[in-house]
């Protein structure tokens, strides 16, 4: 087999057997395929896509790159959940503790925040002492006895995956259906968990723009889980919006202590309940509906909140954060934006509101960029909401005053204002199983 015949089958749209994807994968591990010869790969899958076949095969290739691991220990009640990413979309803080609560086992592997989108290492990492790198055994370990564990996914698991996203992170080749839901279930597959609930975000702030292209995502996603004999559900819900008003790193982790205190936005309460209910749902069996009732009482009890801090002081953090939030990062300036007209918030952008607050410093443009973590955004009104002109609409945080003027701007140009209110939608568009 040569490489480059590889990438004229796939560039003229046939179909690579199991065994020429291997090699390809195989073949860039080892260094005899360059950069540039998956660069083309890369481009001609965006153009020629792949049959389901030829995804779970490249799925698998790049699962079986590095470690995959055994969390058998964990039994049936190993459970994960992945977002495909969006804006203040803190929900696994909340989610993760909660499941716990619920006898649920969530080992975790989660990722740096990537372009617009945070990520919830970076929002971990904002609270003192939190360990984001432990050994596998003590990952298990931790699992088992917290019943919570998330670490930043290492070289170690999936590698292929990791090389092959940081070069379509700069080729133009991130947004193809195949080459995300190998992505993501390769990681997936060789973090080990049975029971896999993926929350694919659709509308401006996703990867996925239309809700089409979700579900095409969502229903793969949840093929490839069943051909590698994983339980997984998909959840179509909406990235329309930034989910709750934090976003930004310190200021998330803050306002996922108030859902876990039962107060907290509504939408970032109701999406974390139906994460939890259809995780739970795969673990014990039974409805999701009956286990996000569940779910319910173990927030308004002060159990999952009881989890959390379990949680967070087994992998060194200070638990104290959550009667004292002024042990988390704080930027040292704000700024308060006003609205610049009265109407109904008929539409958000909300990638331009990520890419505000990675303005602010939120975020990184390079991969060693070091990130501020108190800067962000809270937005002081969503979409929907009629208000005039002259109030609050956003403050800005950040270490460095001259971030401002540019996330202003980014952040004014996101909204559309209407005279008439903008038609509902719904949080979960679907659920696929
Ligand atoms: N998240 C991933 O892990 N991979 C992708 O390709 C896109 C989002």
């Amino acid at each position: 087999m040569r490489v480059t015949d590889l990438i004229e089958k796939k560039k003229l749209g046939h179909t690579l057997s199991d065994a020429e994807i291997q090699y390809l994968i195989d073949a860039y591990m080892s260094g005899e395929a360059s950069d540039y010869h998956m660069a083309a790969f890369s481009m001609a899958v965006y153009f020629c896509g792949m049959e389901n076949a030829e995804t779970t095969a490249l799925t698998m290739a790049m699962a079986r790159s590095g470690c995959m691991l055994d969390l058998s220990s964990l039994g049936k009640n190993s459970v994960d959940k992945h977002s495909t990413g969006g804006v203040g979309d803190k929900t696994t803080l909340i989610v993760a503790p909660l499941v716990a609560a619920l006898g649920g086992n969530v080992a975790k592997m989660s990722g740096r925040g990537l372009g617009h989108t945070g990520g919830t290492i970076d929002k971990l990492a904002s609270i003192p002492g939190y360990r984001t790198i432990l050994d596998e055994d003590n990952f298990i370990l931790q699992a088992q006895t917290q019943g919570v564990c998330v670490v930043q996914a290492g070289g170690a698991l999936a590698p292929a995956d990791s090389k092959l996203y940081a070069l379509r992170d700069v080729t133009a080749t991130v947004d193809s259906i195949p080459l995300i839901a190998s992505s993501v279930m390769s990681k997936k597959i060789a973090s080990g968990a049975k029971n896999i609930v993926l929350d694919v975000k659709t509308g401006s702030g996703a990867l996925m723009k239309s809700l089409e292209e979700s579900h095409l995502l969502a229903e793969i996603m949840v093929s490839i889980g069943k051909s590698c004999s994983r339980n997984v559900t998909a959840l179509i819900t909406d990235m329309d919006t930034p989910l709750g008003n934090a976003v930004g790193n310190a200021l998330e982790v803050e306002e996922a202590i108030a859902v876990l205190c039962g107060r907290g936005p509504k939408d970032l309460q109701s999406i974390c309940l139906r994460l939890a209910g259809e995780m739970l749902a795969l673990v014990h069996g039974g409805s999701a509906v009956h286990w996000e009732k569940e779910a319910v009482a173990a927030l308004s009890s002060g159990k999952a909140l009881k989890y959390f801090k379990g949680w967070i002081r087994a992998q060194g953090g200070d638990e104290s954060i959550v009667e004292n939030l002024s042990l988390l990062p704080h930027a040292k300036h704000k700024m308060e934006i006003y609205t610049p007209q009265s109407g109904y918030i008929s539409h958000i952008d909300t990638q331009k509101i990520g890419q505000a607050s990675l303005l602010l410093g939120a975020g990184r443009n390079k991969k060693e960029d070091k990130i501020q973590m108190g800067a962000g955004i809270l937005l002081a009104a969503k979409r929907g909401e009629n208000i005039s002109k002259g109030a609050l609409l956003a403050t800005l945080y950040t270490d460095d005053t001259s971030f401002f003027a540019p996330a202003k701007e980014e952040l004014l140009s996101a909204y559309v204002f209407s005279d008439t209110p903008p038609k509902d939608v719904p949080l979960v568009y679907d659920v696929i199983r």
